[in-house]
Order: C-alpha cells, then sequence, then structure tokens
C-alpha cells in the first residue's frame, strides 16, 4: 500500500531557531493528512549520511510531534557537516533515503543548510527548503524562522542590562549574534533605544560610538546602550578596550561588556514563530503535492512565497539601512 503513496524526510540543519519544533510538527501532520510517509532525520546531514544501523531516520506518527509547538531548539536534534560538501558523501544520503521509498526531502534551516539542499537537488532529489535562523540573512524571505524569538530574547536581556546599568551609571556594550549579518542587532539596538548600534554594514567606528556614548552623558542619561552585531569590524570586547584606552576622559561611563551568546539561540517560540513554523511547514506539503521542488520558503509581506534555491544560496540579504537612521533619531 504505501508504493502508492508518497514518502518524505523532514530534518533540522546548521543552528538551531526557535519555531523548528512546529515546522517538523506541520510538515509532518499536513503530510500525513495527505496519506503519505514521513521520517524524520536525527542531528540533520550527518544523520542523513549515517550507516542506516544508526536509526538516525526513523518514521514519525501525529503523536511523534505532540507537545513540542511550545519548545525552543529542535526535537529532531541540529549539526553542522563539512562532509556534506562532498558530492559522494550527499549521494550516501540520497541512497539512504531511497532504501526507505522516501522521495522528497524538507530541509529546515538557514544559508548553508540551503546550499546543502540545492546540492541534493541538483544531484536529483526533490526538495523544499524552509527558511529558518535566527540572523535573517537569507535571500527569498522578509524574515526567516527563529529570528523574532532570538530577538525578543536579546530585548529582555538588554531591559534587565538597562536597569542594572542605570544603577551604576554605566555604559552597557552588548554584543548579539548574526554571523555577518546586521539584522539583530539593528532590530535589538532599534526595539531598546540603544544609543550606538554597530553592525557588520556601516561599520560605525570607535570615535562615533564614544561621541555618541558621550552625549547620552551630556544628556543627563544614567546609562547607554551601544549594540554590537557579532559580525561589525570590531567586536564587543575589542570595542570596549579602544573606547576605554583612547577615549576614556569622553565617554566617562564605567563600561561593562556582555556577550549574550547561544541564550538568544534557547527561546520559547514566540507566537510569531509558531505561526510561521505553522504555515512555512504546511506550505512546503502543499508545495510537494503540486509538484514543485528545488525552491526555498519565504515570507513576504504576509504572503508566503517559493524561491528557486538556486537563487538564494551564496546571497546575503540586504538590511533595511533606514532603520539605522531612525534609531539614531529616536535615541536622542
Ligand atoms: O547562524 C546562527 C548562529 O547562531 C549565528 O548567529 C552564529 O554566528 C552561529 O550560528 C554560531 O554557531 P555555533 O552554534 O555553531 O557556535
Amino acid at each position: 500500500m504505501q508504493d502508492q503513496r508518497k514518502a518524505i524526510a523532514v530534518l533540522t540543519s546548521g543552528g538551531d531557531a526557535s519555531g523548528m519544533n512546529m515546522a517538523i510538527r506541520a510538515v509532518t501532520r499536513s503530510a500525513l493528512a495527505l496519506g503519505w510517509a514521513v521520517y524524520g532525520v536525527s542531528e540533520g546531514y550527518a544523520g542523513l549520511i549515517a550507516p542506516p544501523e544508526d536509526g538516525k531516520i526513523r518514521r514519525l506518527t501525529a503523536r511523534d510531534v505532540g507537545g513540542i509547538l511550545g519548545l525552543g531548539g529542535t526535537v529532531l536534534g541540529s549539526a553542522r557537516c563539512k562532509d556534506f560538501h562532498d558530492a559522494s558523501v550527499r549521494a550516501r544520503g540520497i541512497a539512504n533515503l531511497a532504501a526507505l521509498g522516501v522521495d522528497a526531502l524538507v530541509v529546515i534551516g538557514g544559508n548553508g543548510s540551503q546550499a546543502g539542499a540545492h546540492a541534493l537537488h541538483e544531484q536529483g532529489l526533490s526538495v523544499i527548503g524552509l527558511a529558518s535562523t535566527i540572523d535573517n540573512d537569507l535571500e527569498g524571505t522578509d524574515i526567516t524562522l527563529g529570528a523574532d524569538t532570538a530577538a525578543n530574547v536579546a530585548v529582555d536581556a538588554v531591559d534587565k542590562l538597562r536597569v542594572t546599568s542605570s544603577s551604576h551609571r554605566r555604559a552597557s556594550i552588548v554584543e548579539v549574534m548574526g554571523r555577518s549579518c546586521g539584522y539583530l542587532a539593528l532590530t535589538v539596538g532599534l526595539a531598546t533605544g540603544a544609543e550606538a548600534i554597530v553592525l557588520p554594514e556601516t561599520d560605525l567606528g570607535p570615535d562615533e560610538v564614544a561621541q555618541r556614548i558621550a552625549s547620552a552623558y551630556d544628556r543627563g542619561k544614567h546609562h547607554a546602550i551601544v549594540i554590537v552585531a557579532e559580525g561589525a569590524r570590531y567586536d564587543a570586547a575589542a570595542l570596549a578596550t579602544i573606547l576605554e584606552r583612547d577615549h576614556r576622559e569622553r565617554v566617562r561611563f564605567d563600561m561593562r561588556v556582555t556577550v549574550l551568546g547561544h541564550i538568544q539561540r534557547g527561546g520559547t517560540p514566540t507566537v510569531f514563530d509558531r505561526l510561521l513554523g505553522a504555515r512555512f511547514g504546511a506550505h512546503a506539503i502543499e508545495c510537494l503535492e503540486r509538484g514543485d521542488n528545488g525552491v526555498l520558503v519565504g515570507l513576504r509581506g504576509n504572503e508566503l512565497v517559493t524561491t528557486p534555491l538556486a537563487d538564494v544560496i551564496g546571497k546575503q540579504k540586504p538590511l533595511a539601512l533606514e532603520l539605522v537612521e531612525l534609531a539614531q533619531t529616536l535615541a536622542q
């Protein structure tokens, strides 16, 4: 009977992002509703290429994805798999799927993961990508799954840092993730009223940051917040060292550095990310049902859209730089 039906697999790859579980659930239950068989691949591409006896690809039922929608991270596990750059290694993954009768794969992940998905597609596998990374740096979507939750976690942390910074009349230099993209830093900086936002895209230097902190002091503020993207020319520690060394008298505030790090990846998915995960997952199955593949599912405005993976990989979405100016105006 199963040979009359479609069988698909789903995996999560790269850095985990809140909302992935909702997407796994939506992929699984939407496919089951069509009578398809669904397999979950553990630990991303590493699980896909593992020997079958390792049991990394297993059948999923509706109950297997119950109770996960409010959980951060990914119940399937994730990994970064360097071996996957090798076409012969990828062929092993395709063979593992074929042995189970699986003819399509849904890849939930960011840039590197979608490059892997594209490569699999080029090797003949039906693949659908779901745009998911806290960095929100993927072309083909306005927003990626997990970015909203990560931004909320970081905003909550910065709100708390502002409290203690105010008590001690300090400047907090806070580093947020985002790889080479300033989206998270800009979003968090705007949402927390930061005095300065240091991005890879704008390259605000130490002199200008010192000027902004000094100006906050002069305006009678009891704190200053500087948000630094991890991909900026100076990370938070390097920036603080320069400020301390070259601009101590000007900034006057005592300074402290906080690197938020992986905390940003561990939040409980926001409502936005839950809805996005549900919509992305269901849309992936609609695409496969109508025979589309080799595409990334994303969101434009409030519309679900698909973009060929070939047009997405290796690109970085440009940042909305007008928001940098807005953040600066509003922080006066
Ligand atoms: O791509 C998501 C991300 O969290 C980046 O913001 C960060 O640079 C990177 O992953 C960290 O990777 P890892 O979890 O492998 O340390």
